[in-house]
């Protein structure tokens, strides 16, 4: 499991921010943070492929990272080259592959979801959860259930929605725990903003709820640097759940095609 400890953390934010944010915005913050930790961790140990001692990436490395301004997501880390060119017709597997790659937190979070029997919605739900972070952190279940909206069951894009807000609630019947880094990390007197706790009391009341509870299960399993997964092996179940348009995501005018572009190509000026 990739550790994540408060100092680290806190080392890792930009100068000041750390007084600007509200507690909801340093929740966010750790979520990217620990998925960028888990990336570059894998990346680390794949690119040390003589199984060296030390071919982890340290955290005093980590911290020196390049990070995008806050709020947004790596698609606008500067670089020096161009993102490689999507086909005319872009598929959900080729944002996978060209864009949000290497995704390792939400391929871990489809793969718990599936070795453990969950129906296959729910592991194309988990797929699916976090990809906007590629785009935007705040809000983020908000975001990620509009990205995919006109494409998937409405079951999926609801339990994406309301995943947000349920990290922050234990549920015993469902084995989630509050997370402990949450108490390291915000303090245990931590109280979510009144949207937050309001979405989550809707959600907790919603036939649905299940939908959005799972993926939060399967959240807490996947941060594991050991574990390689390839977005080939979830090639049938994306065929089976998104309908994907024949146009190509960002050109089948539908109403988040502008989305898709904007994954598509983040540096355009207007
Ligand atoms: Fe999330
Ligand atoms: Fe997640």
């Amino acid at each position: 499991m990739v550790e994540v400890d408060r100092k680290t953390f806190l080392a890792s934010l930009p100068a000041g921010a750390l007084a600007a944010m509200s507690h909801e915005d340093k929740a966010e913050e750790l979520e990217h943070y620990m998925e960028e930790a888990l990336d570059n961790k894998i990346a680390a140990r794949r690119a040390g492929a003589d199984g060296e001692a030390g071919s982890i990436i340290t955290l005093e490395e980590l911290e020196q990272e390049e990070r995008s301004p806050r709020g947004t997501g790596r698609l606008f880390m500067p670089r020096e080259d161009e993102f490689p060119p999507l086909p005319d017709k872009p598929t959900v597997l080729d944002f996978f592959r060209l864009r949000f790659a290497p995704a390792n937190h939400v391929l871990q979070s489809a793969t718990h979801a599936l070795r453990t029997g969950q129906p296959e919605r729910t592991v194309f739900a988990c797929l699916m959860h976090d990809v906007v972070l590629n785009l935007i952190k705040v809000d983020h279940g908000w975001w990620g259930a509009q990205l995919v909206e006109p494409y998937v069951d409405e079951r999926v894009s609801w339990g994406i929605r309301y995943h947000a807000a349920l990290r922050f609630y234990p549920d015993e019947e469902y084995g989630y725990e509050y997370p402990e880094m949450y108490n390291r990390i915000f303090g245990h007197d931590y109280v979510p903003e009144p949207y937050i706790k309001e979405a989550y009391e809707y959600a907790r009341n919603h036939r649905w709820y299940g939908e959005a509870r799972l993926i939060t299960v399967n959240d807490t399993y996947a941060f594991q640097d050991d574990m390689d997964v390839d977005i080939e092996e979830f090639t049938d179940i994306i065929g089976r759940q998104f309908k994907q348009p024949k146009e190509g995501l960002g050109y089948d005018n539908s109403p988040v095609a502008h989305m898709w572009r904007t994954i598509a190509f983040p540096n355009r000026p207007l």
